[in-house]
C-alpha cells in the first residue's frame, strides 16, 4: 500500500502518468472487481494531479450514463449518450479533449467553477464500451495529447480478462 499521498504535479506529464499509473496497479494488484478499481483511479488520480472533478460513469443503459465512483464536488447524476463532453465521448467512443468548456456546445455544467475537461472512453476486453472517466479542471487548457495517452493506458485495466463488476 501507498503510504503517502501520491503527487505528481511537480513532474512532466510523461512522468506523472507513469508514476500515477505504477501507484495504481500496485494498489489494484490482486483485485478484479470494477467498482474498487473506478475508485482507486479516482482518488489517485485526483490527489496526485490537483484535479477539480475526477470520475466515472457507467453505461447502465444504452442510452444512459449514470454517475459511478468520483472525487470532488457532487456529479450530475445521470447523462445522456450523445449529451454533454461525457455524452459525446460515450457515443463516439473517443476521447473528447475540451480546452475551453464555455465553447462546448451542450457541455453539463456540475461545478461552476470548471474550465477545462477531457473524458476517455472505457472498454471491457470485448470493446464493450462500460464506462467514461471524467477529469475536470479548474484551469483552461489543462489536457493534452499526453493526458489523453496517459488516461488512455490506465483505463485499459478495465479490459484485463478477470475484471468484474
Ligand atoms: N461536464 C460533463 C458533465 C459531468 S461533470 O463535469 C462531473 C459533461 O459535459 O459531460
Amino acid at each position: 500500500m501507498a503510504e503517502s499521498i501520491l503527487d505528481v504535479r511537480r513532474l512532466a506529464k510523461p512522468d506523472a502518468y507513469a508514476a500515477v499509473a505504477d501507484t495504481i496497479e500496485q494498489l489494484l494488484e490482486g483485485t478484479t472487481d470494477r467498482v474498487t478499481a473506478m475508485a482507486t483511479i479516482s482518488a489517485v488520480l485526483h490527489h496526485g494531479f490537483g484535479f477539480l472533478w475526477t470520475g466515472f460513469y457507467r453505461v447502465v443503459s444504452p442510452a444512459l450514463l449514470r454517475v459511478g465512483p468520483y472525487q470532488g464536488t457532487v456529479g450530475c447524476l445521470e447523462i445522456t449518450v450523445g449529451r454533454g463532453v461525457c455524452g459525446t465521448a460515450a457515443a463516439e467512443r473517443r476521447s473528447v479533449v475540451v480546452p475551453d468548456v464555455d465553447a462546448f456546445p451542450g457541455h453539463i455544467t456540475c461545478d461552476a467553477r470548471s474550465r477545462s475537461e477531457i473524458v476517455i472512453p472505457v472498454f471491457d476486453r470485448e470493446d464493450n464500451l462500460i464506462a467514461v472517466l471524467d477529469v475536470d479542471s479548474e484551469q483552461a487548457s489543462t489536457f493534452d495529447a499526453d493526458d489523453q495517452r496517459g488516461l488512455e493506458r490506465i483505463v485499459t485495466w478495465f479490459a484485463r480478462a478477470d475484471a468484474t463488476d
